[in-house]
């Protein structure tokens, strides 16, 4: 049982842009839950900064479609901004965005 608390199913979906023909999925979370996106990197982007946006992508895509919500140059260490914290794992190519508090509003593509 999950407490007196309604609990709100949400679905979140994330499109990968890095990668080319961009890789699409879903991640479901409940409202006042937490939901963690692990991204896998290609080697020569390991220096890069890595950031999570929110936007869908247009057809003619402009500067700015995409607006972030987390960006970071710092490597293997969680940084943390609000409600979201991004970690750059660069032994492993792979960083994992974790959303906590989830509320509706953050049913969005990124
Ligand atoms: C990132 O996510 C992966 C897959 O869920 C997990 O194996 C790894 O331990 C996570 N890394 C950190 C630093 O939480």
């Amino acid at each position: 049982m999950i407490g007196s608390k309604r609990r709100l199913k949400m679905i979140l979906t994330f499109t990968l842009l890095m990668i080319p023909g961009a890789l699409s999925f879903s991640v479901t979370g409940y409202t006042g839950g937490a939901v963690t996106i692990t991204c896998q990197y290609h080697r020569e982007y390991t220096t890069n900064s890595k950031y999570f946006c929110i936007g869908q992508k247009p057809y003619i895509p402009m500067p700015g479609w995409c607006s972030d919500v987390i960006r970071t140059n710092i490597k293997d260490k969680w940084v943390k901004s609000g409600r979201l914290s991004l970690y750059d794992d660069t032994t492993a190519s792979v960083f994992n965005v974790t959303i906590t508090d989830l509320n509706v509003r953050d049913s969005d593509t990124y």
